[in-house]
């Protein structure tokens, strides 16, 4: 039964067959958008595993950008073009339905990527009965499709531009960190319900100069707010 929600000061329409907004990830959306403040660069804002799209929405009724949207889920691409509309933002939001890998076209560049994968490990989905399995689904470390977001990530970042993924634990976040040194985790936020992590590329400055002098900045993931490391399988409401 379709059923509406404020997110923000977003009216958000979803059903479900996809998964209800978690009011705590409004942290996503403004986090999102003062990464497109100053000095972020001039260019549109890409939403990988977009659901209903009130993570992207939020953000770009904070920070005008044209934002793109992508979500396999038919029924998804359905709530987040109608959710667009209803926010006043259907000229700025491109919804596609598509898988991670199909999506972008090979020359798009995007100043912000927002990316909300499945982060609950296989094993613990049937923890979450009435959320739909395709929306929570991670795989068997909870992180197949952040990988798949971050791979799809990568080649369409504009130079300065940033990568604000949403994973469900702290420990995850150090995963992809040591998986993927060409990105440099810039800080890790632990929220009410699950982990925030801003990715970037390296800065020109730590670019390797030539090859085989490569030096990168990497970082270690910040704690956080502190404490141990949350169970991905606590994937609160
Ligand atoms: C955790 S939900 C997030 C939805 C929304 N951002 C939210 O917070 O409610 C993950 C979404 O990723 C989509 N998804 C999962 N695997 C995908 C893939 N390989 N390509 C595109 N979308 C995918 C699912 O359809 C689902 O809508």
């Amino acid at each position: 039964m379709r059923q509406t929600m404020k997110f923000g000061t977003l009216d958000i329409s979803y059903d479900e067959r996809v998964l209800r907004p978690r009011p705590w990830t409004e942290q996503q959306a403004h986090w999102a958008a003062q990464l497109l403040t100053d000095p972020a660069p001039a260019g549109p804002v890409l939403e990988l595993c977009a659901g209903a799209g009130q993570i992207g929405l939020l953000t770009i009724s904070l920070q005008p950008r044209p934002l793109v949207c992508v979500d396999r889920s038919p029924m998804a691409c359905g709530f987040a073009r109608s959710n667009a509309a209803a926010a006043g933002l259907g000229s700025l939001v491109d919804v596609r339905e598509a898988s991670l890998e199909s999506a972008l076209a090979p020359g798009e560049r995007f100043a912000l990527v927002i990316a909300d994968p499945p982060w609950v490990p296989s094993d613990r989905t049937g923890a979450f009965p009435e959320d739909p399995l395709e929306a929570i689904d991670g795989g068997l470390d909870g992180l197949d499709v952040a990988r798949a977001c971050l791979r799809t990530a990568i080649p369409h970042l504009l130079p300065g531009a940033a990568v604000l993924l949403q994973l469900g634990a702290e420990d995850q976040a150090a995963a992809l960190a040591e998986e993927f040194d060409e990105l440099v985790v810039r800080e890790t936020r632990r929220c009410e319900g699950g982990v925030l992590v801003h990715l970037t590329l390296p800065s020109p400055r730590s670019r390797p100069l030539e090859a085989g002098t490569a030096t990168h900045d990497h970082l270690a993931p910040s704690r956080g707010s502190g404490g141990r490391p949350r169970d991905p399988a606590a994937r609160p409401r």
